[in-house]
């Protein structure tokens, strides 16, 4: 117990304050720089300063799932999508870096936030828990293709990133729908929009 309790602890730490890893290569890698004015530039930082926020959620959420689910085949099936995750996370970091933005400075606060809401929706049984990261899932879809629309066109390595996390996010919804997802009520997904407003608000100044 108490060694869990220091592994996930230790887990926390690295995702908030240490730089993530990447597999596959970063998206857009072999693209050329755009030359954006530096208005653009602070924009862009921003929105990805946003995005990486929502992968630190992410990575928060599938902690909680992990700690709470009791189906060791459910436990496995989702290592793959939390692995991208963190590539996510490695992407939208060195985006940031080659920008000259800076993280979220909340980002521990989100985390703590995002593992407290994924283990209460782990604690709500296997199925709903499911339905909670589908829905996640699928409202940062959305999101990403909103932050789509939102990128200078030039940006083609902001771009590639963003339409690469977009493609994985649509596997991850799939993959909580495949194993059993349950349909969240009308009333809780406008909850999660709401939250994830806040955040997403927040987060693009802070
Ligand atoms: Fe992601
Ligand atoms: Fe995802």
């Amino acid at each position: 117990m108490i060694e869990q309790a220091i592994l996930q602890f230790d887990r926390a730490l690295r995702t908030v304050f240490a730089p993530a890893y990447s597999v596959r290569p970063v998206p857009g890698h072999d693209l050329p720089e755009a030359a954006l004015d530096e208005t653009e530039r602070r924009h862009v930082a921003g929105l990805m300063r946003v995005d990486h926020c929502g992968e630190i959620c992410a990575q928060a959420l599938y902690q909680g799932q992990a700690l709470t689910s009791r189906d060791p085949s459910i436990r496995e099936a989702l290592v793959h999508a939390s692995d991208e995750e963190t590539e996510h996370l490695a992407w939208t970091e060195q985006r940031i870096a080659e920008l000259g933005g800076r993280k979220s400075l909340l980002n521990p606060l989100w985390y703590g936030g995002s593992l407290a809401i994924g283990l209460v929706a782990g604690c709500c049984g296997e199925r709903w828990n499911l339905g909670f990261l589908a829905e996640t899932e699928r409202q940062v879809e959305a999101h990403l293709e909103g932050h789509l629309a939102a990128l200078p066109s030039e940006d083609g390595k902001s771009r590639a990133i963003i339409a690469q996390m977009k493609q994985d996010e649509i596997g991850h919804a799939e993959t909580a729908v495949r194993l059993g997802a349950h349909e969240l009520p009308a009333a809780v997904k406008r909850l999660m929009k709401l939250a994830s407003n806040v955040m997403t608000r927040t987060a693009y100044r802070l």
